[in-house]
């Protein structure tokens, strides 16, 4: 999604507004762009990636003291130079912004009848000419900002610069992201802290309705109602370098094989614990979780998913109902409230608008009982439910979710524990087991680690087709779809998930020679089943490519490859076999050349609905 970086300072403020810029290339952009104050307004725009406007910029020896930066994600208007931000005003007003504003269209007759001219397709120009309009009868920037921003309906992070008023910088924030970064005799604003680390760790988050202004020795904010306020200062305990690539070709790489270390590190509050405890997940988890009936998980793409195995986990185990619901889905449903559940939203960033969403929706209908878990300490999730658990990934570069989505599961087996600790449905005995199961987990991870050669000679054969079919079944059946995200994510590949055995109610009508059909294996006690839903498909002329535990028992032959995980951790598998399949997706991508990271379309923190 778009990014902002803001910059006032008594040096050149160029260099941090590119740095900032490509830190904050992982949410997935089209274009990009800033504007600096040096005399007059001067802007620099480029389709494509920062690196072509960081070009432009040393082309044109762009400097400034105040600036404002910005990687386009295109919503209104296609990725061009014409629709990229910053737009600009009359008498030298420059806007960025991030998120959607619902009523640009009735916003710009408006502006129009006021005699505004549009040369973009863009919802944001709307933006600055109705701060200019306020500007223009007199009022300071942040006054004007904060007038116009109230007439706004939709989500929003901004800021603006005015040559007319060139000490200074403001911004605003309502249902995106936005945090000021505060130094010593300069100011920097940015969609996210990873942005800031360069040059403070000193960050103030804006609330819903925030408008501030910054120059070099004061920030000033308003709340909506446009009352003087301060918020809070946070310490960020991000490390700058935790983003760097190292030795590996991409994040995605990178981020497959830190899988071990993650997951070690997301358990390693329990790591010497001989049993667990609901504090783990907050303060007063304790009390929250006491009376909890039923389980609702919110949740968007691969997060979805993690939730989707959650409820096989906390059904089986903790006994309690547990239903899982696409966030964008859930927001706008009539459900039956009950204020008895543990409402759990899943979220990598934290920033996900759908789950946020879906979250404040819940507790609007009195569903309080809420708990984040989330990789982003500092995020909008984690901030507003009243339990968290962080998983401690480490920042998550590419935009296709793996050590997020392990971690998550770590994170969704040890809370299972808990909730059945709690209902008196676990034996210290099996406590025990789970424990020295889930302590295993890092090394069985390494060891999965080791199929990618195996891995590698089946991208081969993918790389080339252009529909892939994955199967599983019971907990595996969420696995089988998260392979398939993930093919389709970064290699283009249609891919679809079906629960194997639904193959016979509709899809087994696709399989030919030219389908391959990817089969989640584990010996488990579905696995007979799943060989006949497999015989279905090899009597079809279907190849097989079967993701089998060591001790499965499985006949390869010409048209059944079977990959054997060197071990079978029972209910844990699937946190094992989904490695599997997120290291097809890699090569198979690499093998076709698509760009890894930053798959076409997509951006890595959805912050628009
Ligand atoms: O940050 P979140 O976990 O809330 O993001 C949710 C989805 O946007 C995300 O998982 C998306 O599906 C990934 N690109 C999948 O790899």
């Amino acid at each position: 999604m778009c990014g902002i970086v803001g910059a006032v300072a008594r040096r050149d403020v160029v260099p941090v507004l590119l740095e900032g810029l490509r830190k904050l290339e992982y949410r997935g952009y089209d274009s990009a762009g800033l504007a600096v104050l040096n005399g007059g307004l001067q802007r620099l725009r480029a389709v494509g990636r920062v690196a072509a406007l960081a070009d432009r910029v040393q082309n044109n020896g762009l400097t400034g003291l105040v600036g404002i930066a910005h990687t386009r994600w295109a919503t209104h208007g296609v990725p061009s130079e014409r629709n990229a931000h910053p737009h600009v005003s009359d008498d030298g007003l420059a806007v960025v912004h991030n998120g959607i504003i619902e009523n640009h269209e009735a916003m710009r007759r408006e502006l129009g009848a006021l005699g505004y001219t549009f040369v973009s397709d863009t919802d944001t120009e709307v933006v600055a000419h109705l701060i200019h309009h306020h500007r223009r009868q007199g009022l300071e920037l942040l006054e004007a900002t904060h007038r116009a921003v109230s007439r706004l309906v939709g989500a929003y992070a901004i800021a603006v610069v005015d040559e007319r008023q060139p000490d200074r910088l403001v911004v605003a924030r309502r249902g995106a992201p936005l945090l000021l970064g505060l130094g010593e005799g300069e100011n920097f604003a940015a969609s996210d802290a990873s942005a800031l680390l360069q040059v403070t760790r000193k960050m103030v988050y804006l609330e819903e309705g925030d408008v501030a202004e910054l120059t070099l020795e004061a920030t000033r904010i308003l709340d909506a109602s446009g009352a003087a306020v301060t918020r809070p200062l946070h310490e960020s305990g991000l490390s700058a370098d935790a983003v760097e690539l190292g030795p590996y070709r991409h994040f995605m790489q990178k981020e497959i094989f830190e899988q071990p270390g993650a997951v070690a590190n997301t358990l390693e509050m329990v790591a010497n614990a001989s049993s667990i405890i609901p504090e783990l997940f907050g303060a007063d988890a304790a009390t929250v979780f006491q009376g909890v009936d039923a389980v609702t998980i919110l949740a968007c793409g691969t997060s979805n998913h993690a939730g989707m195995v959650a409820r096989y986990w906390i059904e089986a185990i903790a006994g309690l109902p547990c239903s899982v619901e696409i966030a964008s889905e859930f927001r706008y449903r009539d459900s039956v409230p009950n204020p008895n559940a543990l409402i759990i939203g899943i979220s990598q960033s934290g920033e996900t608008a759908d789950t946020i969403a879906a979250l404040e929706h819940a507790q609007g209908l009195g569903q309080r009982r809420t708990l984040a878990l989330c990789n982003v300490a500092e995020s909008a999730i984690i901030r507003l439910c009243r339990l968290r658990f962080l998983t401690r990934a480490g920042p998550e570069i590419g935009v296709a979710s793996t050590k997020a989505f392990t971690t998550q599961l770590a994170a969704l087996f040890l809370l299972t524990l808990v909730l059945a600790k709690q209902r008196g449905r676990l034996s210290p005995g099996t406590e025990g087991e789970h424990l020295t199961a889930l302590r295993h987990l890092p090394s069985a991870l390494e060891h999965v680690l080791a199929v990618e050669p195996q891995i590698e000679e089946w991208a081969k054969a993918f790389a080339g087709k252009r529909h892939a079919l994955f199967l599983g079944r019971g907990m595996h059946y969420p696995i089988a779809l998260e392979g398939a995200l993930k093919l389709k994510e970064i290699t283009y590949i249609h891919a679809e998930a079906y629960a194997a055995g639904e193959l016979k109610h509709g899809p087994l009508a696709l399989v030919d020679e030219d389908m391959p059909v990817v089969a989640i294996a584990p010996n488990d006690a579905l696995v007979e089943k799943l060989k006949s839903n497999l015989q279905e498909v090899r009597a079809r002329g279907g190849e097989l490519f079967v993701v089998a535990d060591a001790d499965t028992a499985f006949t390869g032959s010409d048209a059944v490859h079977v990959i054997r995980l060197p071990e079978n951790r029972g209910a844990l598998s699937p946190i094992l076999h989904v490695v599997a399949l997120q290291l097809l997706a890699y090569h198979t991508a690499l093998v076709r050349g698509t760009d890894v990271d930053k798959p076409r379309n997509l951006a890595k923190s959805v912050t628009v609905e």
